[in-house]
Parts: structure tokens; sequence; C-alpha cells
């Protein structure tokens, strides 16, 4: 990090742990500035996640006053935002209810009723998505059952970072890369889905106006703002992923493989996550797992917890590619892509009492890598035509992980010169609503660089194709013994 102070572009992230900001240098890209505040995240019951919209606020203007001590002056802003949140407010504008997160599976009946009752084909056409407990409609439609009193104040909803910037700046907008995680646009025409509103009795009245990404959506203290993106998208964007090219892979809470497309690219099946890219004009394709580095993390915490990170993962690295046959399945939270399945369970399969805590910890960073394998075949499968992947997320700072990794999807992985993901892609957007540059392409040629290439290891990918048929097995044989 250079400490150069300088009028700096500033990224805001509304995370699922903190709010975490960055000043950019617009000339380098540079990360000149970085500030962080947590907030908790409340389960009332099994299954459930939810936060309050006031804490990300509060988080956020502290992160901003933060920056604001450290850089002179601002020149643009952008938000981006842990996706999908349901946030409710009445017409007073007052939060109605907890949002209910990403990571919450509770409305996975109201799931099943909206694919048997619209009929999945009649919602891929319209959306382009299959509805998937994580998305925004099918927790809307949870409330209308389960708190009919709480529903019938609302008067607006919106996702996460989209309540911070609409209360910093002012208006009622949504980006459409955010917006395709509602399961209520139709993603092909970067549009509401009326047709799907009027079928599931959601007032059209009760969404923001849609903006693409850069779009000025406002000024705070005179400073343009950007719509920004969902974390995904602005992520791709930090990691110069505007167009077809490289992938973008993300090992952070959540896992991601996401491909750029110049056209609509959508599964038949619904497989894949069909979203509208944070560039004008543009899409992407995502397969999602649940737990990444989140795996790791439970590893850790439940096992581990006065271990150091890097002392697991010294044990790992000197255990041989595949573990002797054990397994790990990391599906601790349900599973997205490629199962679509809440009630999918973790697992280690195949322990023996040769398996000691270096082959458990490899075990789980072995299993993450083959659960992004499954997104890499989906996305590739729909015509996305990536053949390197761009890192980001906590999990990519580990070298071990990146060549595991790089080895089971058998591409090299580029790892930039800041890894602060979906805020830099934040930043960027700031910049090119605020006029530093013409468009996001620009934004990305003057700021992204990679500083290194992870390759995957020769002697190690025949061991994960035995180690992946394996993988691959274990998941349809244990759902049905449930
Ligand atoms: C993307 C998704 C997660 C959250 C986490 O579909 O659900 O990446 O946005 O921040």
């Amino acid at each position: 990090m250079s400490s150069a102070l300088t009028a700096a572009l500033i990224g805001i992230d509304i995370g699922t742990s903190s709010a975490k900001g960055i000043a950019v240098n617009p000339d380098s890209g540079a990360v000149v500035a970085v500030a962080e505040r947590e907030y908790p995240v409340t389960s009332p019951h099994a299954g459930w996640m939810e936060q309050q919209p006031q804490s990300w606020l509060a988080a956020a203007e502290d992160v901003l006053a933060a920056l604001g001590a450290e850089v002179p002056e601002f020149l643009g802003i952008g938000f981006s935002g842990q996706m999908h949140g349901l946030v409710c407010l009445d017409d007073a504008g007052t939060v109605i209810r907890p949002a209910i997160l990403w990571s919450d599976q509770r409305s996975a009946p109201q799931c099943a009723a909206l694919e048997s009752g619209t009929g999945l084909d009649r919602l891929l056409r319209l959306t382009g998505n299959r509805a998937l407990p994580g998305f925004t409609a099918p927790k809307l439609l949870w409330m209308r059952e389960n708190e009919p009193a709480a529903y019938a104040r609302i008067h607006r909803i919106c996702l996460p970072k989209d309540y911070v910037r609409d209360r910093l700046v002012g208006g009622n907008r949504c980006d459409v890369a955010d917006a395709s995680g509602t399961l209520l646009l139709d993603v092909a025409q970067r549009r509401w889905s009326e047709e799907l509103l009027t079928a599931l009795e959601i007032p059209a009245s009760w969404l923001p106006e849609l903006a693409e990404s850069p779009d000025r959506v406002g000024v705070l203290n005179g400073v343009p703002v950007a719509a920004g993106a969902g974390d995904q998208a602005a992520a791709a964007v930090g990691a110069g992923i505007t167009g077809p090219g490289p992938l973008s892979v993300v090992l952070g809470t959540s896992g991601v493989v996401l491909a750029a497309a110049d056209q609509y690219l959508a599964d038949r099946d619904g497989r894949v996550h069909a979203f509208c890219h944070a560039v004008p004009e543009r899409w992407q394709v995502m397969g999602v797992m649940l737990s990444a580095a989140g795996s790791l993390a439970w590893f850790h915490d439940t096992l581990l917890r006065d271990t150091d990170y890097d002392v697991m993962l010294d044990e790992a690295a000197a255990v041989a590619p595949g573990c002797a046959g054990l397994t790990f399945l990391p599906y601790l939270a349900g599973e997205r892509t490629p199962h679509a399945d809440p009630d999918a369970r973790g697992a280690f399969c195949g322990l023996s009492v040769t398996h000691g805590r270096g082959a458990l910890t490899r075990a789980v960073l072995e299993g993450v890598a083959f659960a992004l394998r499954d997104c890499l075949d989906v996305v590739h499968g729909v015509g996305a035509t990536g053949t390197r992947g761009r890192v980001s997320g906590g999990g990519s700072r580990s070298r071990l992980w990146l060549e595991i990794v790089a080895s089971a999807l058998e591409i090299p992985l580029e790892v930039m010169a800041t890894d602060q993901g979906s805020a830099f892609g934040a930043a960027l957007l700031g910049g090119v609503a605020a006029g530093v540059y013409r468009d996001v392409d620009q934004a990305s040629a003057a700021c992204v660089r990679v500083t290194e290439v992870v390759d995957p290891v020769a002697a190690w990918i025949e061991p994960y194709r035995d180690s992946r048929r394996r993988f691959r097995d274990y998941y349809p044989a244990l759902r049905s013994v449930r």
C-alpha cells in the first residue's frame, strides 16, 4: 500500500461481517487508505441469518469519516455490497424488521411453491434463474405467509448497499447487476419483470428505480456517487473482468466462479446464476458455492481455535494431494451450484486411522476446490470461454490454497496488485460516475494489474481428477440416506 495521500476514488463495500472502505489513487490504482467497521449477524433460529440495516449505515458513516481523515479530497464514491438481502421500509422510510440475508435458508418452502406454482420453465424464461432461498423474492413470500402484519406495512423494499447509499445521498435506486439477484428482474431485458410481479402479486411500486452500475445517482458533500453493484459483479470489475476473458474466482465466505459476457447467457436448467454485469450491455454467469473460506473458518473455529491459520496450512502442505482418500463435502449451509439444495449437508468421508489433522485441513481446502470446479464446469457449460482465473477473497492469501484450486480447476490463477475485491471495483465505478474515466473498461485498464500467476501443479492434476470422481459420487449417495 502506498502512503502517498492524494485526491482519491472511494469504494465502500457493505459486506456480511463488516463495512470496508478504501481510497484509490485514480492514476495508478494504488490503494492509499483502508478503513473497516464490523457488525454482527444474528441467527434467531437455525438457518436464519439477519442483520440490522442501521448498523450498516452507522459503519459506512464511520468508514467514510475515517477515510476523510486520511485523504484530502474524494473524487467519486461507489458502493458494493452483499447481494440478495431483503430490507423492508414503511411509508416513513423506517426499517420494518431486520434484513434477511443472502445466507438465510428459511424460504426453501416458498422456493418450492414458487417453482411449482409459477412453473420452473416460466421462471427461467422471465428471470433466467431458479428460485433459491438466498434470493430476495422468496424471502418476501416467506414474510407474507409468516409475518402478515409486518408485510402489510411495506411501502418499499431495497438491497443492503442501496439502503445505505439511499440514506446517504437520497433517491431510491438499484443497479441491474444487484437487482438480478432479487429474482424479480427480467435479466435479458434489464428491467423489472412485470409478468412475474403480477403473478406473485408483488406491487411494482415497492421496487427501486433501475440504473446501470456506473450511473451517477447522487452526490455526497458535493462528490458524485455511482449506483454501484452487488459484491460479485463489483469484485469482477475490481479484477478487470469487464467482458469476455479471464474468469473471476472468489475464495470469500462463499465461493464463486464468474464469467462476463457481451450477451445474455443462461442455463436451460438454471444451474448458473444468470445476471446483468456491472457494465452496461454486458452480462455475467456465475456458479456460487455457499461455504468456501467459510468452511475453513468453521473448521478452525470448531476444532482448532487455538491454532494459527499458518500452522494449519503448513500441516496441510505436508500431506499428499488427495489426502489418502479423505474427502470433505463443503455443504455446511446447503448448496447453490450445482445442487440447488438448501438441505445439502457437509461431511468428511473416507476417514481412517492414518488421517491426522493436517489431512483434515487439506481435505477442507481440496473439497472447496472441487466444489469450485463444479461451478467452473456449469459456467463453461453455458458457453463462457475463460481459461484463466483472477482470484480475490480472504482465502486467496494462501499460496497453498491457490495451488490446490488451480490444480483442481486446471487453469492458471492470476493474483492482482490489490486483494480489495468488491470495494476496489466499487471505487472504479465511482470514478466513472465522477467522469474521471470514460467507462468501466477505461477504469479497469488504468487501475487493474496482475502481479503473479499461480499455475496448476502438474503432479497434482491426476490425483485431483481421481479425488473429484469420489467427491461427485458422495453427494447423491448421502442425499439418499437423509
Ligand atoms: C452471491 C452471493 C454472495 C453474497 C455474499 O450470489 O450470495 O456472494 O453476495 O456477499
